[in-house]
């Protein structure tokens, strides 16, 4: 795979037709606001991420200029895009002061130290938080109920897939370089997953609900059960399937062990996500 030198994105956001917006299939959908709100605000951290994975990658030209001249935009576009999108239907949302909140909180709990203990296990732990944004992504298009939406989530859904190739042929790049055992790469596989649902997607959606609710509280019914509900909306659309292809790849098992592995691995996919 050649790794481009330019920025080159595969779309751009004036070609997301925003004035062609339906609002009466979607103004009326909280569960679509928190979750466009909070998916916004995660893809905007792209910088403080990209901040802590240059370092941790200095010296590797090929993967820190990924990184730098590709991933860090496009994952930024679809900040944009999507608070471009949420700026059409709830203009009366204040995503700068939502966002500054969230940010306030995120940037305390993601730092270097989070990052696994080597470069080939950090890349595979990447392939898990890329498999959770493609398959989250393609649950999207699936539920919303808006064509604009459903457009923006599928062309987000299509950079997320390529990314995990990208981290993927990094992570296969870094595999001759030491013995890494395939019991340390499941391990921080399932770190990964673990991590992804607690300090992302929580966080997110917690400070989109209090956007609506200032006085609400993190424990209290209300929240939770908004979570539940969008929770349930991504899972009875989720692609199982997907989930564990792109799970399995790194551990690199023979097809007997990954028929064997399938079934549960597919389980856990589909809970993992917002639990
Ligand atoms: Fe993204
Ligand atoms: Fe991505």
């Amino acid at each position: 795979m050649q790794v481009k030198e330019a920025i080159s994105l595969a779309w751009k956001i004036d070609d997301i037709p925003y004035d062609q917006i339906d609002l009466d299939l979607v103004r009326h959908r909280d569960d679509i606001f928190y979750l466009l709100a909070a998916s916004s605000f995660v893809e905007f951290l792209s910088d403080l991420t990209t901040r802590n994975l240059l370092e941790f990658f200095e010296g590797d030209d090929e993967v820190a200029g990924w990184l730098r001249r590709q991933w860090e935009h496009e994952e930024v576009q679809h900040g944009s895009a999507l608070r471009e999108y949420i700026g059409h239907v709830w203009p009366e949302f204040d995503w700068e002061a939502s966002y500054r909140e969230f940010y306030d909180e995120y940037s305390q709990v993601c730092t270097t130290e989070e990052l696994e203990a080597t470069r080939c296990l950090e890349l595979a732990a990447r392939c898990v938080v890329e498999m959770g944004t493609a398959t989250y992504y393609r649950s999207l298009a699936q539920f919303a109920p808006e064509p604009v939406l459903r457009e923006l989530a599928t062309r987000i859904k299509t950079d997320e897939v390529r990314h995990y190739s990208y981290f993927f042929h990094f992570f296969c790049k870094y595999q001759p370089l030491g013995p890494t055992a395939r019991w340390s790469v499941l391990g921080a596989l399932k770190r990964r997953l673990l991590e992804v649902r607690s300090s992302d997607a929580e966080i997110a959606l917690w400070h989109a609900f209090r956007s609506r609710y200032p006085n609400a509280d993190r424990e209290g019914r209300d929240f939770r059960r908004m979570f539940s509900e969008v929770s349930g909306l991504i899972k009875a659309h989720y692609p199982a399937s997907m989930a564990v292809k792109m799970l399995l790849k790194p551990l690199e098992l023979s097809p007997t062990m990954a028929h064997w592995v399938a079934p549960p691995i597919s389980m856990v996919a589909r809970h993992w996500i917002l639990r």
